[in-house]
């Protein structure tokens, strides 16, 4: 049984085979045949708010002929005083597979611990979100045919997004070339990047000025308000940090924009049109790279 909880446990042999996997599942998406029906239940848990990793987690177990249940943690037992390890026990005796997304970090390694079936983690905390981070550098094979060698900018709430934090460890093990942009309250955590640094010394800059001009990739993420004590200062921040259209013209011209969503106004307004902004297609790659994310941990 292998779970899928943080990016530090894959080697990138284990990445390459997800991202392989992801191709044939994105292939059989255009067959119009129904796929073979599974005896197999997935079970989404989500103790946060969700659009996308949940609905394509649903859409992937449909896809792969498998079905879906899903328990939404506000209206659970857990309102009621249950701890998270004996909702995870439970769930663990109805479904094949869990994904599991909740607020405290180290929540998808407790729950792995005490489930009797596969769990992925689909979000703990600012810690880890590795399904999005396959889906990123899927996207970016997709998009730019290589990760190695590419400038990949990462430019917004560095301190408190998971997504962010996923992401530098994989294009680390890739050998992009990385630059870290944030408010200064916002940076990356030290010890993340010593960590990426010792494993894969790959060339990382910080800055706090946005400048795109030898950008392949911009990565955007919104300012993660959820993790903030103070409101005030998660709405100031929000309101000063915005990427505008001069900066990104300033970008070469096969520069991609990708970003997990949701966003908020990070990004310059009307521009979802523009040739650059390619985060609605990445969305849509979620669906064959969760498939696949499926497909290894229940085994086949
Ligand atoms: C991200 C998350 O939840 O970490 N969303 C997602 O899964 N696509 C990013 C975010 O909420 O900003």
């Amino acid at each position: 049984m292998s779970d899928l909880i943080s990016m530090r446990d894959l080697s990138r042999n284990d990445v390459e085979a997800y991202l392989r996997h992801a191709e044939k599942m994105e292939k059989s998406l255009r067959s119009s045949s129904p796929p073979k029906p599974r005896n197999k239940i997935v079970a989404t848990m989500f103790f946060e708010p969700s659009t996308r990793t949940h609905m394509s987690f649903w859409a992937a177990a449909e896809r792969l002929g498998c079905r879906a249940i899903s328990l939404s943690g506000d209206k659970s037992s857990s309102a009621k005083g249950e701890t998270l390890s004996d909702t995870v026990r439970i769930m663990s005796g109805y479904a094949d597979v869990l994904v599991l997304r909740h607020p405290l970090e180290g929540a998808a390694r407790l729950a792995a611990d005490v489930s009797s079936v596969p769990v992925v983690n689909a979000g703990d905390g600012g810690n880890q979100h590795p399904t999005q981070t396959l889906i990123d550098l899927y996207s970016i094979l997709r998009l730019k045919k290589k990760i190695s060698g590419l400038s990949v900018h990462l430019v917004g709430d560095l301190r408190h997004a998971r997504a962010m934090r996923s992401l530098l460890y994989g294009l680390s093990m890739f050998g992009a070339k990385i630059t870290l942009c944030s408010p200064k309250a916002l940076a990356m955590s030290d010890e993340v990047v010593r960590e990426v640094q010792e494993k894969f010394s790959p060339s990382i800059r910080t800055t706090h000025e946005i400048n795109l001009r030898d950008c392949d990739v911009l990565y955007v993420c919104r300012i993660q308000k959820e993790r903030f004590e103070d409101q005030y200062e998660a709405a100031r921040l929000q309101d000063e940090f915005r990427i505008t259209k001069e900066q990104i013209s300033a970008a070469p011209d096969d520069l991609a924009i990708l970003h997990p969503l949701p966003k908020i106004d990070e990004l310059p307004a009307d521009y979802d049109s523009d040739p650059h902004a390619k985060y609605f297609q990445q969305a849509s790659w979620g669906v064959p790279v969760r498939m696949a994310v499926l497909d290894r941990v229940m085994g086949v």
